[in-house]
Order: C-alpha cells, then structure tokens, then sequence
C-alpha cells in the first residue's frame, strides 16, 4: 500500500487531534517518569525509542511513543512500510528492549528488566498470532495448541484440558485431530490464536494476522478477535489495511517512528471512507 493510502486529511488531523489533547495523555503519559499507571491501564509508553546502530549509521525506528491502552481494548496500529509498527510490538511484546523511555506492562517497568525477568513476563502475559500462522506441521491442532503449556511444565491432562477450551474459543473443537495441511488457512490462523490464549496472556499481539488470507478469510478471523474483545481480552494488531484496522475500536497510525494519529473506530471509518 502507499503512503498516501493514510491520507493528507489524517495526517492534517495530527495536528488538530494530537495524542495529547486525549485523557491517555494528560492522565498517565504525563505523569512524572518513573510514577506507575493505575491498574486499569495494561499497557503505557513514555517517550518509547529503538534505534539499531547498523555499523556508524543509526536508524530511529522509534522516536518516542507516547501511549496508553486500557485493560480490554481492542487496538490496530497501521502505517506506512518501515514506520516501526513491529518494531513498537516486538518491544510491547517483551521480546526486545527500547533505547529510551519507558515501558509499563502492567504495573510493572519492563523497559529496565533483565531478559530472564522479560522472558517470564513474555510467557505469562503475552500471546502472539504472526502473519505465517509458525505452526508445528506434523502436530495436530491439539498439539500445537498444548505446546507452549508443554514449555511451561503443565501436566498433560491439564494441558488437554486448557487447549480444549482454547480451541472452543476459537469455535475450532471440531477439528482438534487435523494437522495444518488438513486446515484452511482461516482455520490454521485460528489454531494459532487458540495457542496464543492458551497461557490466558493478558495481551493478545497479531502483526499483520491476515496478511496471507483472503479477503473472506480474513473477515472470519476478524469475527474471532471480535468475540475475544466483547468477553474482556485486550488485543493489539498490526495491519496495512484499512478494512481490517476498521474492525477495532481505537486505530493509532505510526509514520517515522511516532503516533502520527490515534483516533476511536468512528473517527476513523469517516476519514478512511471505510464502511
Ligand atoms: N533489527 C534491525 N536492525 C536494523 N534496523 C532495523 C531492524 N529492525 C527494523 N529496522 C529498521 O527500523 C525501521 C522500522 O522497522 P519496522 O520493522 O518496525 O517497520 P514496520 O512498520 O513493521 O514495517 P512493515 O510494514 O514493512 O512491516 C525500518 O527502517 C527498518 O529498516
Ligand atoms: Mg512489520
């Protein structure tokens, strides 16, 4: 997609509608560094910066984010290629630490933890769901689903047990004995999300969760993430498409490693022309 497809009236509107006009900004990205958000807030960035340092050239991939997402929420972040969409959930996601800033997940500073400290963090409150669904392919559903249960040291019966029940959340107990090459790709998509809810993470990340799924599929997967917002899970996506970002309800764009614009799904459908 171009850039463009984000639109000048959007990016006008930076301006007009910056992050700090909004509650999230006045309430917990301003509050003084180092002060923990109250509880409701899952996730809180302040001043969030990635640099690579590629051999004397450094790249900025994030220049200092600035942002607040509740407990609950279901959020798509979009922008332009290289505008630091994974870089913002690698970091989110606990598999990277920032440059600068901080990072608050959950109460807790996870920009100053050690990787072992992350990695704890990681396992227990964060799902992942990646465009190429990364599934085991001579496992059934089940057992890819089981897997990280597996890592975690669950016993089997109990393991058995909370896939089962990830898979229904996924309207997917019907084909718990398939491998993926007996699935759709819809189908393959969902196993993936029922072994990111598996561990019960308090965030549910997906970067570009349909980018290999037709547009049918798509909308399938998008129901999925729906019913998981309305029964309490917070969940964060990445997406290039408008369509697709119109499905939750707060759309923040990223352009040169900053919130270019952070709008609810209303706002949004109107500047987009989406339906
Ligand atoms: N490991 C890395 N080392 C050096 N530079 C990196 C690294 N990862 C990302 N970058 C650079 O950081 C910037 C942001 O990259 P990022 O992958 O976050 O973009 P993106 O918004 O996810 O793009 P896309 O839509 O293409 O996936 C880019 O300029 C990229 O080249
Ligand atoms: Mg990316």
């Amino acid at each position: 997609m171009s850039d463009n497809q984000f639109g000048d009236a959007l990016l006008s509107r930076t301006d007009e509608h910056p992050m700090s006009t909004t509650a999230e900004r006045s309430v917990v990205v301003q509050a003084p560094g180092g002060a923990s958000p109250g509880k409701e807030w899952v996730i809180v960035t302040r001043g969030l910066k990635r640099e690579y340092d590629m051999g004397g050239e450094v790249v900025r991939a994030l220049q200092g984010v600035d942002l607040a997402i509740r407990r609950n929420e279901y959020v798509a972040i979009m922008g332009p290629s290289g505008s630091g969409k994974s870089t913002l959930m690698n970091l989110i996601g606990c598999l990277d630490t920032p440059t600068a800033g901080e990072y608050w997940l959950n109460g807790l500073l996870a920009s100053t933890m050690s990787d072992d400290e992350l990695a704890r963090v990681r396992n227990k409150e964060i799902g992942f769901v990646f465009q190429t669904f990364n599934l085991l392919p001579r496992a059934t559903a089940l057992h890819n689903v089981e897997l990280p249960l597996v890592y975690a040291g669950v016993s089997s019966d109990e393991r058995k047990r909370r896939a089962k029940h990830a898979l229904e959340q996924v309207q997917l107990d019907n084909r718990m004995d398939h491998r993926p090459n007996e699935l759709s790709g819809g189908q393959r998509q969902r196993v993936a999300i029922a072994r990111a809810l598996v561990n019960n993470p308090s965030i549910l990340l997906a970067d570009e969760p349909t980018g290999n799924l037709d547009s049918k599929t798509s909308e399938e997967i998008m129901r999925v993430f729906e019913t998981l917002a309305t029964t309490g899970q917070t969940v964060i996506m990445v997406t290039h498409e408008p369509d697709i970002a119109a499905h939750a309800r707060r759309i923040i764009v990223l352009r040169d490693g900053l919130v270019a614009s952070d709008e609810r799904r209303s706002t949004f459908k109107q500047s987009m022309g989406v339906s």
